[in-house]
């Protein structure tokens, strides 16, 4: 059968990781998707970076419209970030009839809608495990492990650097700025760490979890977003003094009359799990009405273990590329659940 054929858009950290991870465990790889997965294309303005990292492997090209003109590219992996060029990309990805796999959670809390509706029009997959949580299979796990149940609620950790940031203001009694530079140097925090800080890292997060786990459309401008930057040193000590961390939360929970969908800095009582997820590390709770309250935890960004879910994503079309697109498509290009109308709750 005929490898998979992939177009990287940007080849910057998690690009990289994915080049390294299906060329890692490409045998295992192969036998689960039941065919091979290549990186046929690279797009990247920095060609010398490129080359470093696919070596020959992979045909480089400073121009991603030219990955997408290609008719011999199945899926196109889009890793550029924001909301402009990334958005007109996968738009064109999809009119093309390419498969399309991204980490952006940006781009689909905000243009979600618009994103998902023309995948299905034209029954290409838009895979997104990626986009929350980077390595915590937390999409799958909602929308797989956890199909049986009613979940009532969804809640937390999603934005590692201002866990990073939080636990060593904690432990180390820094200040706020000297611990975001810190984040900044390891990676952590986004381009324009204002989304961090502010929440809205989270918060496009939770938007995503919310339609997956209740099956209302994206809608991150109803979205209450609140960040950790009013916090100061004193503020955790207090909470600690009485038994609580402070935890940035991305929550969604079902009430009678519609969805809470919020983000802000929530006391955590010290006995809880969750509490106790330090440094960058994330963790997501689900409660639903069969199985009770699960947990997932582990790394939420990095090259790797955000790979690890780009490649997951990859393996699903490998496995149902050659599928009817009535088949793959409910499985994969989210599409809200008409019989659930809950509206966002105003807080
Ligand atoms: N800036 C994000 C975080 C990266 O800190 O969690 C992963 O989405």
């Amino acid at each position: 059968m005929r490898p998979v054929r992939v177009g990287l858009l940007g080849i910057g950290t998690v690009g990289g990781g994915t080049f390294t991870v299906l060329r890692r465990n490409q045998e295992e790889i192969r036998r689960r998707a039941g065919r091979g997965i290549e990186i046929a294309m690279v797009a990247d303005l920095n060609a010398d970076l490129a080359r470093q990292v696919v070596g020959d492997a992979a045909q480089i090209v400073s121009d991603a419209r030219q990955v997408i003109a290609n008719p011999d590219i199945d899926v196109v992996v889009e890793l550029i970030g924001g909301y402009g060029v990334a958005k007109a990309l996968v738009l064109e990805a999809i009119a093309a009839g390419k498969h399309v796999v991204t980490a952006n959670k940006a781009l689909l809390a905000v243009h979600g809608t618009e994103i998902f509706a023309a995948a299905r029009a034209k029954g290409v997959i838009v895979a997104f495990e990626a986009a929350v949580a980077g390595g915590i299979p937390i999409i799958k796990s909602l929308r797989e492990g956890l199909t049986a149940n009613q979940i009532q609620w969804v809640a937390g950790i999603i934005n590692g650097t201002t866990n990073f940031i939080l636990s060593e203001m904690r432990d180390k009694g820094l200040d706020f700025d000297v611990v975001l530079k810190e984040a900044q140097r390891l990676g952590y925090a986004e381009a324009d760490p204002t989304f961090d800080i502010e929440g809205v890292d989270a918060a496009h997060k939770a938007t995503l979890l919310s339609a997956i786990a209740f099956g209302i459309p994206v809608q991150f401008d109803k979205a209450h977003v609140e960040g950790i930057t009013k916090l100061s040193a004193t503020d955790i000590k207090y909470a600690e003094q009485l038994g609580y961390r402070i935890k940035l939360l991305g929550i969604a929970r079902r009430r009678d009359s519609g969805i809470e969908l919020r983000t802000h800095p929530t006391l955590v009582p010290m006995r809880r799990l969750i509490a106790n997820v330090e440094g960058a590390m994330n963790a997501v709770l689900v409660q639903g009405d069969a199985v009770g309250t699960t947990m997932y935890y582990g790394k939420g960004a990095g090259a790797e273990p955000t790979a690890s879910a780009v490649v997951a994503d990859l393996v699903d079309i490998a496995r149902l590329i050659d599928a009817a697109p009535e088949a793959r498509v409910p499985h994969l290009a989210f599409q809200p659940d008409s019989m659930s109308a809950l509206p966002i709750l105003p807080l």
